[in-house]
């Protein structure tokens, strides 16, 4: 709530509208935002519980004279908590929709009054600067009997914004009858103080156009001025009826295919469409059970032609889109031919061929939080190298302190993990933890749980001066077993926030967002890191980093280079950053035509019906590898594969995403090399990743490796498919074993249904056992076949069945 109040130096008087401030110690009030217009000096500042709310309020001394009163405002604590641009909302009519902001235009007209609209983002300093004074000016009975206050929030009407041609922030315009446009003048700190003069100015006479002098006062247009404008007006008209004409033009030619993909063959049987049509049995079956899920409704055997087909030979099957999606002809065409029909410069100038860049780019961010319904006054699109540097950057950024906690799912990438290192250099603690245990954390009951870490459980921050910033980071589907993790874990972080610690949860979703739908005003998560070539091939070395605006202000950035700082010394220390909060993340030029090329992509994605489109695609892909996997036997009833993740859970499609990843085993029980399997698979045109796929957490996880066991290999392990493929550790084993060595599917399954028998002495011994150091991993995306699979499957029958590792 806010009210007014009379203050003098030692009494404070509500006047209107306000809860009792009687009895209020001087030491008590606290300075919330200066009333500029006022020459007064804050004299005392604190906040204060009364009886019925918290009250905060502002006192300040005015004029020369010691007890000369003013009006100041005074806030309720609750009302400090709502962001500044939410608060004295009465005095504003904020723009709800583009059709609301013309229909102010006519209300204006219509009660004969000036349409005064104050444009503002979330994150400008300055407009959060100049808001108090604003508010004086829209509660000014004098002003508001001609004048209708409202304000917009520019992020929110981005083509508004860029129809009404706003260059600058913060910035008021005025508009008069029939919504003509009167004026345009800043309300940066420096100019609004001129703001109640212009007012005056144009109130006095309604029917001309001003203009801003260098001053900040407005005059009015001269006669040549205003032809001049209406000249530059018809010349914009003809460029946008020209530009529109060219669009259309490039959009023919992409449809065409244009070149490349009509050379492409067509294949002999396109029977995706209509499963009685397929020559193959098993297709027809695989048809029949999947329906609608699988091939965009039977486009994908026309589309794979089209847009992979000629680039690999009928033999060769790719199945590696976890590592980089397959690109598109298509898409690569069309952004050639966008780069080709323009020149594009670097969007720091002003030059118009920047001005062209700047403008697509920004476009494109808003495209990019529109996929992942972000809200973009909440969000931010910060333009990265990959996955891995908006990691790096909320890991350099992140407000660590020596109370800080860093604590992320262990089957996290090797790019989250290293997060850790800044946490400890600022004397953080990290901690590695399973499903089960964050399920435990954030929603279940603590104190019940003997793993939950006590300090954790009580936040380390209670008591402190200044909030403790601690981090909790997880993958959105993790890139070695393809398991998808609860969404519902960002609430769960968010609600763990006390005002004295405060929980962030980090959303790697590098391997999530080709195949599973984003949906960020549902999952609020704090920072989100994508890399793009992984959604859709092209472009490579650039991705993103979403975040929350708000969130901005609380990173400690050390590094600032060309594009990220608005002012700068060479001799002093001294830089000011950039106020957008995507340009002062962003050090150097952005790779702008790379991300000129991402509209391609996207428009690709949504021509396939959207991520929910290519998640039931594969989702079949990919249940229908497991079962064909998990069926294959060998003559004597043992099965050939062992498949880790949660393909069979009950609700599998929720929890598991396009990855199967297995150990295929010998006749003999034992697991066959990876190393051997990924060389055969490459000659046989299988395009898959082997090893521990940089998930050392979800790899040594599945396969009952220990840390410990691992660190052991220091010094003597190279890579992931270097000839270090096993390690030989000492496992429990049953006793009817003994005597035999304890092959490595009796390890996988003691491990799936932890059945192996700890603590019977006498039945329990300790046994040497080989246990691999990777598995294969077959990563399925939007352009994955059902011939892929079935080919995957048929070769890994014929060339393993009754066939052990000395085999090879
Ligand atoms: C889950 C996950 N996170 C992060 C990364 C790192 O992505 P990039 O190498 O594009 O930075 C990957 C790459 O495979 C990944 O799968």
């Amino acid at each position: 709530m806010v009210c007014r109040v009379s203050v003098t130096s030692s009494v404070v008087r509500e006047t209107r509208n306000s809860p009792s401030f009687a009895g209020f110690p001087k030491s008590s009030l606290r300075l919330l935002a200066g009333p500029a217009p006022f020459t007064g000096v804050a004299v005392s500042a604190g906040t204060r519980r009364c009886a019925r709310s918290p009250v905060q309020l502002f006192r300040c001394r005015v004029g020369r004279g010691r007890d000369s009163a003013a009006r100041v405002f005074a806030t309720t604590a609750t009302e400090k908590a709502s962001p500044w641009w939410a608060r004295q909302k009465e005095l504003w009519t904020e723009v709800e929709s583009e059709e609301h902001f013309y229909e102010l235009v006519e209300q204006a007209g219509r009660e004969r009054k000036l349409l005064l609209i104050d444009f503002y983002a979330t994150w400008c300093h300055a407009c959060q600067k100049v808001y108090p004074t604003l508010c004086l000016m829209a509660e000014d009975p004098k002003l508001t009997k001609n004048i209708l206050f409202a304000k917009l929030q520019v992020d929110k009407f981005k083509t508004l914004v860029k129809k009404e041609g706003l260059t600058m922030l913060p910035v008021v315009r005025g508009y008069g009858n029939e919504g003509k446009f009167l004026f345009e003048c800043s309300a940066s700190p420096k100019k609004v103080k001129k703001l109640r003069q212009n007012l005056n100015t144009v109130l006095a006479d309604t029917s001309r156009s001003y203009y801003e002098d260098p001053m900040g006062v407005l005059q009015p247009e001269t006669e040549e001025m205003m032809a001049r404008k209406a000249e530059k007006e018809a010349e914009l008209k003809r460029l946008a009826k020209e530009k529109a004409a060219l669009a259309k033009t490039m959009d023919n030619l992409a449809s065409n295919g244009n070149g490349s993909a009509r050379s492409v063959p067509r294949v002999k049987e396109l029977n995706s469409k209509d499963p009685s049509k397929t020559q193959d049995p098993r297709k027809r079956m695989f048809l029949e059970k999947y329906k609608a899920d699988y091939g965009y409704g039977g486009m994908i055997d026309e589309l794979y032609q089209r847009e992979i087909g000629s680039r690999l030979s009928e033999n060769e099957h790719y199945m590696d889109y976890t590592a980089a999606a397959l690109y598109c002809n298509s898409v690569i065409d069309n952004a050639m031919n966008e780069l080709k029909s323009a020149v594009f410069g670097n969007p720091h100038s002003a030059a118009p061929s920047s001005v062209r860049t700047d403008t697509k780019i920004e476009a494109i961010r808003e495209r990019i939080l529109r996929h992942f319904n972000a809200d973009p006054a909440e969000y931010q699109c910060v333009f990265t190298r990959g996955a891995t540097a908006s990691l790096k950057l909320v890991g350099e950024t992140f407000p660590w302190s020596d109370k800080s906690r860093f604590v992320y799912l262990r089957e996290n990438h090797n790019s989250v993990l290293g997060q850790r290192q800044y946490a400890l250099a600022h004397g953080a603690s990290f901690q590695a933890v399973d499903e089960d245990w964050v399920d435990t954390w954030l929603f279940g009951d603590n104190s019940e749980s003997q793993d939950i870490d006590e300090s954790l459980a009580s936040p380390p921050g209670d008591g402190a001066e200044e909030p403790v910033y601690s981090l909790f980071a997880f993958p959105g589907e993790d890139n070695f077993a393809g398991v998808k993790y609860p969404l519902e874990w960002i609430h769960g972080v968010r609600a763990k926030s006390t005002e004295n610690t405060k929980w962030f949860s980090m959303l790697d979703a590098a391997a999530f967002v080709h195949a599973q739908p984003l949906d960020l005003t549902a999952y609020p998560a704090d920072f989100v890191s994508i890399s793009f070539y992984k959604m859709f091939g092209y472009p490579t070395g650039l991705g993103a980093l979403i975040i929350r605006t708000e969130n901005v202000e609380l990173l400690k950035k050390v590094f600032w280079g060309g594009g990220s700082v608005s002012l700068a010394t060479s001799a002093d220390n001294f830089h000011v950053l950039k106020c957008k909060p995507s340009e002062r993340l962003e050090d150097g030029t952005v790779s702008f035509l790379d991300i000129i090329a991402l509209e391609h992509g996207f428009n690709m994605v949504e021509k396939l019906g959207g991520p929910p489109m290519i998640q039931r695609h594969v989702a079949s892909l990919a249940d229908y590898l497991y079962e064909q996997l998990t069926s294959l036997r060998h003559s004597n009833g043992k099965p050939m594969a062992f498949v880790f993740g949660k393909h069979d859970h009950p609700n599998r499609h929720k929890v598991q995403g396009g990855i199967v990843n297995f150990e295929l085993l010998g006749s003999d029980g034992h697991v066959l090399s990876y190393r051997e399997i990924q060389e055969a698979a490459g000659q046989a045109g299988f395009h898959i990743r082997t090893g521990a796929e940089c998930n050392p957490g979800a790899c040594y996880k599945y396969l009952g490796i220990q840390d410990e066991e691992v660190e052991r290999l220091a010094g003597t392990k190279e890579g992931c498919n270097d000839e270090v493929e096993y390690l030989t550790v000492q496992r429990t084993a049953d006793f009817s074993s003994i005597g035999q060595l304890v092959t490595s599917q009796e390890i996988l399954d003691a491990i799936e249904e932890t059945k192996v028998p700890l603590g019977h002495a006498g039945e329990v011994a300790m046994k040497w056992v080989k246990v691999p150091l990777g598995s294969i991993r077959v990563s399925l995306g939007y352009m994955s076949t059902f011939e892929d699979v079935q080919a995957l499957v048929d070769w890994v029958e014929l060339r393993y069945r009754d066939k052990t590792s000395a085999d090879f």
